[in-house]
């Protein structure tokens, strides 16, 4: 089959309204604003209402990227959501998209690879308009992550935070707007960043609850050293794949995991810190909705020209890696 190209036609995010400062974080927490930006690179972040969960950010994501792309609810033929916060265990996050915008025509499903959620769901949807499969497939990045960190707990509780991204992606002339390359891998891993209860392994007993089981545990030294590794090397890699060199690449938006891992990984690799996208300072880090939302913002600032070399990088538990570069 002769396949067709592929091009990012929308992009939409949405964030919550609640702003949480490191200032706030520091009232009920030992640490401070000096230790989360000096570390992380983070000075603030949003958090989700109680009220809230990930569909009501996932939505508004969806329908601004529809907007942007000048497209229909009834145009949409797939809809794919990155998650590992669904609004519940069923259904999926993308059925409840579904409803609310109307997308009459589309069929989906979620996909859970934690941090690295959206550059797989991008990558797919990629393939089935590639393919020819779809004409118009709706992604989604969305995460209420603040569901399962304990507050109690500064290694994580400064670091992650809620929202969502979208993009929209519709078929193109090959050669001109395309995934031109991917890499992905799996280390399997139950100990550097994990979830120990809320599975079918350890169903959450009040037990479990009151031992604060439902929430993160992350390594965060062991996973710093994962993190800037593979980022560097998937940099390199996927440049390798699509034979272009590093020095190419127009912008690269990247998990916004840490500050410090995104220049550490950037000097192993030659590309200056200006090429990557940075909002991790206002948005923190929003696990799979992450580059969504980085995406977004990045077309938002008009960082992003018709022809770029765009490369999306992430990882995390898993323990999990994922890269996919685009021609814009
Ligand atoms: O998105 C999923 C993947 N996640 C990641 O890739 C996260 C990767 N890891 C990190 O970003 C960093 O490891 C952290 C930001 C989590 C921690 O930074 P670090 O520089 O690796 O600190 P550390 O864990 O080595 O801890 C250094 C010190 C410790 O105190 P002692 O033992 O030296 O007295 C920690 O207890 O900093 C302490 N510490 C804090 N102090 C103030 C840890 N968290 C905090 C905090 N505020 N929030």
């Amino acid at each position: 089959m002769k396949l067709i190209g592929v091009q990012i036609t929308g992009t939409g995010s949405c964030l919550p309204e609640q702003v949480v400062t490191n200032e706030d974080l520091s009232k009920n927490l030992d640490t401070s604003d000096e230790w989360i930006l000096s570390r992380t690179g983070i000075g603030e972040r949003r958090f989700a209402r109680p009220d809230e969960a990930t569909s009501d950010f996932a939505i508004p994501a969806a329908r601004a990227a529809l907007e942007a792309a000048g497209k229909t609810p009834e145009d949409v033929d797939l809809v794919l959501c990155a998650t590992m916060t669904p609004d519940m265990v069923m259904p999926t996050v993308s059925a409840l998209v579904q409803r609310e915008l109307g997308l009459v025509n589309a069929g989906g499903y979620d996909i859970n690879s934690a941090c690295t959620g959206f550059v797989q769901t991008i990558t797919a949807g990629s393939n089935y308009i590639r393919s020819g499969l779809s004409k118009c497939c709706l992604v989604i990045g969305a995460e209420t992550m603040t569901r399962i960190i304990d507050p109690a707990n500064r290694n994580t509780a400064v670091i992650f935070a809620d929202g969502a991204g979208a993009a929209v992606l519709e078929p193109a002339e090959a050669g001109v707007s395309d995934l031109i390359a991917m890499s992905a891998g799996l280390k399997g891993d139950d100990e550097v960043l994990f979830v120990p209860a809320g599975g079918s392994r350890k169903p959450l007993t009040p037990e479990r609850i009151a031992a604060g089981e439902q929430y993160v545990v992350m390594k965060g030294r062991e996973t710093f050293r994962f993190a800037v590794k593979t980022f560097a090397r998937l940099i390199t890699e996927t440049c390798e794949k699509a034979g272009v060199a590093p020095s190419e690449l127009a912008i690269v938006v990247p998990h916004q995991v840490n500050m410090r891992i995104i220049e550490a990984a950037v000097e192993r690799t030659g590309i200056t810190k200006e090429v990557c996208f940075l909002n991790i300072a206002t948005v923190g880090n929003t696990s799979a909705a992450s580059v969504a939302i980085a995406l977004d913002h990045a077309v938002k600032a008009d960082r992003i020209q018709r022809g770029d070399l765009v490369l999306f990088v992430a990882f995390g538990g898993g323990l999990s890696w994922a890269s996919a570069l685009f021609r814009w």
